[in-house]
């Protein structure tokens, strides 16, 4: 029997997030803060701390796109391995990549405790392991020297034959943290407002200026001396047109995809896990009274790049139910992570740049002409069944077309608003998905996330 699972992330039904009101006047303050998801929220947190007057906008909710989307492991060990990071960093650098991750954990826990916010932050150990079933003596003797090196710059990791869960190689690193983060991220939002700080929902910024330096959104304008962009995906406003395409193209937008659901009470050990396969898996629990939830990620791939989106959720669950038996499953949700060259926008990583750079914008040409020349799914609205939807040829162009469940049609054009490759149709997430840069559409066209910063246009 299949039980219907809540589409939306396991933390959406339970943050208390406060509303806040749409901008409806022209203002002015020292600093705009654009976009309210953790590096936001952060960004004016630590502003009005420092006593600088602050408004924040965001075009939604408060912590709703990716903030809300995540996974919320408090880590400080990245995606590329340390044995990595010191090939391509040198050890300095990536000794300061994990410091910062470290000092990043502990200045959450500070404003947890200054706030008093209730969010179930704790300290926990972390482990990356390799994969139940994957064998190979190799994959043990990386983790070792994984092990070994983070030793040496000073961390508290130790190699270990059993994985708690697992039961595989890993390596432990201890002084790792969880949190609830749409909690965590109410709390912050507050402690912004109490110090002063102004936060409007509902508020797109549409224009920058800078002479003198200005945000316009929702038609209004706010003076300011500084602006601080945190809107996941750059936006293309000031510091020229040019330059900041270039970088958004320099992002590499994955989905990753999240299951969680309920356990017995300590039935599963209160760890952070991430295995080393390709793409990795990510597991925690978040705990309570009388049972924990137990949350298991992974599956990721390029955005708009698979047809089988609606199979990786169901392929996490069956993992999950391998982990922790019994579990009664109840959240199935996705979201974006970006990839970028570590930190630094305008690091010139020589080598290791150029090369990521042609890799991860393959898709771009090759999208791009591909889809100008394939031929649409369908060539009539009738070809598109409820809940559904399908790229159709339309007087001459590619119309994205979705019929509801009640039967209704929304037609727009299928051209990426971005730069100008066909969006696709994922059946998992009811989102048209652009497999040039990763922009994601919701049904009638609105932005979900960029690049992209205009809707789908009305079909010809
Ligand atoms: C499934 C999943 C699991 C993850 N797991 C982890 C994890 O375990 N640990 C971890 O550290 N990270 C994890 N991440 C990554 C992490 O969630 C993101 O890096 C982080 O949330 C990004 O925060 P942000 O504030 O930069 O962006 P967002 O949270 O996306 O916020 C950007 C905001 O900008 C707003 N905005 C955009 N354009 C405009 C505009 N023109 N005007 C006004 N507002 C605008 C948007 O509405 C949005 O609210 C995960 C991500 C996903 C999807
Ligand atoms: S063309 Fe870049 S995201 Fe669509």
């Amino acid at each position: 029997m299949t039980t219907a699972r809540d589409p939306t992330p396991y933390w959406s039904d339970s943050a208390g997030l406060p509303r806040f009101s749409r901008l409806d006047a022209d203002t002015e303050a020292d600093a705009v803060v654009v976009g309210a998801g953790i590096t936001g929220l952060t960004a004016a947190y630590e502003l009005a701390a420092a006593k600088r007057s602050v408004v924040i906008i965001d075009r939604g909710r408060c912590a709703s796109v990716d903030s809300g989307h995540t996974s919320a492991h408090l880590t400080m060990v990245t995606d590329t391995r340390l044995t990595d990071l010191v090939d391509q960093l040198g050890r300095a650098h990536a000794q300061a990549v994990w410091d910062a991750g470290l000092a990043a954990i502990a200045r959450i826990d500070e404003v947890i405790r200054r706030h008093e916010i209730d969010c179930g932050f704790d300290w926990v150990e972390g482990y990356f392991h390799q994969r139940p079933g994957d064998a190979g003596w190799r994959e043990a003797e990386r983790l070792e020297r994984d092990a070994e090196l983070a030793a040496e710059l000073g961390f508290d990791a130790t190699c270990v034959r059993e994985t708690p869960l697992t039961g595989t190689p890993g390596v432990r690193v201890d002084g790792q943290a969880r949190v609830h983060p749409r909690r965590y991220l109410a709390g912050l939002a507050k402690a912004v407002v109490a110090a002063g700080g102004r936060i409007h929902e509902h508020t797109d910024a549409g224009e920058f200026s800078d002479q003198p330096l200005a945000v316009t959104a929702n038609g209004h304008r706010i003076a300011c001396r500084d602006i601080v962009i945190a809107t996941h995906n750059p936006l293309v406003g000031i510091g020229g047109t040019a330059g900041a395409t270039l970088f958004q193209t320099k992002l590499a937008l994955y989905s990753s995809y999240v299951v969680a659901g309920r356990v017995a009470k300590g039935v599963v050990p209160d760890v952070l896990l991430w295995d080393t396969a390709d793409p990795y898996r990510y597991f925690r629990v978040e705990t309570y009274r009388d049972h924990d939830i137990v949350i298991l990620g992974g599956e990721d791939h390029k955005t708009g790049q698979v047809a089988d989106t609606a199979e990786r959720c169901p392929r996490l669950e069956r993992a999950l139910e391998a982990l922790a038996p019994g579990v009664e499953l109840t959240h199935r949700w996705s979201g974006q992570v970006i990839e970028a060259d570590l930190f630094d926008p305008s690091r010139k990583a020589i080598r290791h740049g150029l090369w990521d750079y042609l890799k991860e914008n393959s898709s771009y040409p090759y999208y791009l002409i591909r889809d100008r020349f394939a031929g649409a799914e369908g060539r009539s609205l009738r070809a598109v069944r409820r809940g559904e939807g399908k790229v159709v040829e339309r007087n001459g162009g590619k119309a994205a077309v979705y019929r509801d469940a009640a039967g209704a049609v929304t037609v727009r054009s299928a051209t990426c608003t971005h730069m100008g490759c066909l969006v696709r149709w994922n059946p998992s997430e009811k989102t048209w998905d652009c497999p040039c840069h990763g922009s994601r559409f919701a049904p009638d066209g609105r932005v979900i996330s960029g690049p992209a910063e205009a809707p789908l246009a009305e079909a010809g």
